[in-house]
């Protein structure tokens, strides 16, 4: 550093942030059939709630399709990180589609618990959104036996004896935290719950939420990079403005509204599970010709430990899912 320029304003890096072990592993999936069958390759749906990542693959002839009906017959199919329902499924199969699954492989631990709850005439009380992909998915394994839940008083309010059997499970992309009072209502309400293991519970939202909080601990204002339609991104702008500070969602670097950072020495900055890296980096050179040249990473966690493998379908070691 040349000691005649002064000391710039301070950035705080969230740790983790952006991308989770399943977005990760579905954008290597595309990138693979790519790969492996060449273009143009079909995938119902975004494959991650992140317009950059869809809009890049489209530039290498991959088709975002919102039904099986709109892919070619006998063409690659790519299901979405969020999961399906098995009705999906038997559509592809229908149409003869070489279908190649990137279902998040904690997504697909949920169906499973739906289909063994059901299966032991369970009532499924899934908390969650309905108009979300991956809970009219999870949904779909066992619609005569599951409810969806998204607030408190909802399930107050199921005309169920207080002794039905019941098992819990929860949108993955909500936090521990977004999911508590519910599942303890419904602990409240019946006499015979189960839900997740601990092992079974994806950690990605409840660990970013946790280190936007630290940083609303340490900074003046909270930029969250991600997409409006990324529901565990704009969770984690209302988790900062919670905590007491001013905080934006900043989809594009060109989005950044510099009155925002008026009277801040500080600005924490992190991404949700399912923006790219490099919008973050471009965030923070655009921060550093502002003057916030200093950069600190607050750490409240780590999840470098955590991948998830491929699908043989694609050439990984994975078994492919059915
Ligand atoms: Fe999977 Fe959790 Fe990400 S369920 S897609 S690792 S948010």
């Amino acid at each position: 550093n040349d000691p005649g320029v002064p000391i710039g304003k301070t950035v705080v890096l969230a740790e983790p942030r952006s991308f989770c072990a399943g977005v990760r592993r579905a954008i290597g999936i595309v990138e693979a059939a790519l790969e492996r069958f060449g273009p143009p390759i079909y995938v119902r749906n975004q494959i991650v709630h992140n317009h950059h990542v869809v809009r890049a693959l489209e530039q290498r002839d991959v088709h975002f399709v919102s039904s099986t009906e709109e892919v070619p017959r006998g063409a690659v199919c790519v299901l979405s990180a969020h999961g399906v329902s098995p009705a999906v499924r038997e559509a592809a199969a229908a149409r003869d589609l070489r279908v190649i699954d990137a279902t998040c492989p904690l997504v697909s631990k949920v169906h499973q618990q739906v289909i063994r709850a059901a299966r032991d005439d369970r009532t499924v009380l899934l908390v969650g959104h309905m108009e979300h992909e991956e809970v009219e998915g999870t949904y779909g394994e066992a619609p005569d036996r599951t409810i969806v839940v998204s607030t408190v008083d909802e399930v107050r309010q199921l005309d169920l004896p207080e002794d039905t059997p019941v098992t819990y499970v929860t949108q993955t992309t909500l936090s521990i935290d977004d999911t508590r009072e519910i599942v303890d209502a419904i602990a409240d309400r019946f006499t015979d719950m189960t839900g997740p293991g601990t092992d079974d519970i994806c950690y990605a939202s409840q660990n970013r939420q946790n280190a936007v909080k630290a940083l609303a601990q340490r900074t003046d204002v909270v930029l969250i990079v991600g997409s409006e339609n990324s529901s565990n991104t704009v969770r984690m702008v209302e988790v900062a403005q919670q905590a007491g500070v001013r905080s934006y969602l900043v989809p594009d670097v060109e989005d950044l509204d510099e009155s925002w950072l008026h009277g801040a020495t500080s600005v924490g900055v992190s991404a949700g599970a399912s923006a790219p890296e490099f919008l973050v980096e471009q965030l923070l050179d655009r921060l550093a010709e502002l003057g916030l040249d200093r950069l600190e990473v607050e750490v409240t966690g780590s999840e470098a430990d955590i991948t998830f493998g491929l699908p043989s379908a694609v050439g990984g070691t994975e078994p492919v899912a059915d």
